[in-house]
């Protein structure tokens, strides 16, 4: 990073945090964590992900699957032609596309098999990665770059097709809670105090729980099955996650969902061990835990609770038809293959590598799951065949 660009981040990060603060006074000096997660990831123009850090890729400050290997999107492309075979054609709708490297290789290797969906249709919250996935899908060839639109909201009209979402639920705003001398405590934002004057850090608060948050920490702690340990337990859960399942797939009228993330079911999410919850930040490929070090200048994301996703979609009339570790689902969907058909050994290497960099338990292969949700579609999902772990949920 040159003079110019740490002088650049810092006056950024210093309006983000002046609006944060003002914010906060506004709201009486406390403010929920979600708040403040929705305002540091995403404040038009300041947040994380509307203005123009770099973000994913190995200059980033993280790397995801399909910025790790094309063999991600490939695999994925085997999904979405399975599915679209299924519903006789259709389009494939992606949530969160980053920096577009999933969408161009799906639809490179969707291509390459014949079967390109009529459609391919993104909606990015940020304007910044819209951009540059619109100047990456530009450079698609042939008929490809025309068959992407960018949508503000999902579809209106019924569609059928494949939906993918891959890391984009760990990245919606989440509330956190405390148990302190078995007392449940909201865990909010406010200002530091320093001999009475304000000294601008951004500290965590406690504050008793609200009624329908004790409510519904109280439900979580009944299915996970073991009653919450009451002293220093600090978790997060996330309640925009079901009405926003329910809202992307609310149009979807025959096809599959499919949502990759890091995260667990319930039970083990909220594992009396877990005592520390899942809350992580991530600047220039370092992971933390404080989510107050650099507002506005690295990410901020929570592991998923698979079995709210499941939650969110039996009340969206959707079925669950497979949950399976990325392991599983990349080679169900014939990962290894797609390492054999490169072209050269030395090609065949990096891939090799890479897969292994995807599947590895100590990787992304066991952390990372896969969730599938249905409406009328009964496309047999080779993802899903090799390991179901929806008893799990
Ligand atoms: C961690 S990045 C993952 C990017 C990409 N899917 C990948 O795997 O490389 C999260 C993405 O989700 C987007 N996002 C966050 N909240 C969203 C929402 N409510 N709707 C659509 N996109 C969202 C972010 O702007 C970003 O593109």
């Amino acid at each position: 990073m040159t003079d110019a660009d740490l002088l650049h981040e810092s006056a950024h990060a210093a309006r983000l945090r002046r609006h944060i603060a003002a914010r906060i006074a506004a709201a009486g000096g406390w403010l929920p964590f979600d708040e403040y997660m929705q305002c540091a990831l995403y404040e038009p123009g300041l947040g994380y992900y509307s203005a123009g850090a770099r973000k994913l890729g190995a200059a980033g400050d993280f790397t995801t699957a399909p910025e790790m290997s094309v063999l991600f999107g490939r695999c994925l492309a085997r999904h979405c032609a399975a599915v679209l075979e299924a519903t006789g054609d259709g389009d494939v709708f992606e949530l969160g596309a980053g920096s577009g490297r999933l969408a161009f290789d799906v639809l490179m290797a969707m291509q390459a098999m014949g079967c390109p969906p009529w459609r391919y249709l993104i909606l990015e919250v940020s304007a910044d990665l819209r951009e540059r996935q619109q100047a990456l899908l530009a450079t698609l060839p042939g008929d490809l770059a025309a068959r992407v639109s960018w949508v503000d909201e999902p579809p209106r009209e019924p569609w059928r097709g494949a939906l993918l979402a891959n890391e984009v639920l760990d990245a919606l705003p989440v509330e956190c809670f405390v148990w302190r001398d078995g007392v449940l405590f909201e865990r909010g934002v406010g200002v530091a105090q320093d001999g009475g004057s304000i000294d601008g850090r951004f500290i965590w608060s406690e504050r008793p729980a609200p009624d329908s948050l004790r409510a519904e920490v109280e439900r979580l702690g009944a299915d996970a099955g073991t009653p919450w340990p009451q002293e220093d337990y600090a978790s997060e859960l996330c309640r925009r996650a079901g009405p926003w399942i329910g809202a992307v797939t609310s149009t979807m009228e025959q096809g599959v969902a499919l949502f990759i993330d890091y995260g667990l079911p319930r039970r083990e999410y909220y594992h009396p061990q877990r005592s520390g919850g899942t809350l992580r930040c991530h600047y220039r490929q370092r992971a933390h835990d404080d989510p107050f070090a650099r507002p506005g200048m690295e990410d901020i994301t929570a592991w998923v609770d698979f079995t709210r996703v499941a939650e969110a979609a039996d009340e969206a009339g959707l079925e669950v038809l497979g949950f399976c570790t990325q392991a599983a689902l990349l080679l169900g969907l014939g990962i290894e293959s797609e390492v054999a058909a490169a072209g050269d050994e030395r090609t065949r290497m990096q891939r090799a590598g890479e897969a292994r960099r995807l599947m590895m338990p100590e990787e992304m292969g066991e952390s990372f799951k896969a969730i599938a949700l249905g409406r009328g579609c009964d496309a047999p999902l080779a993802g899903f065949l090799l390991q179901d772990l929806r008893g799990r949920l």
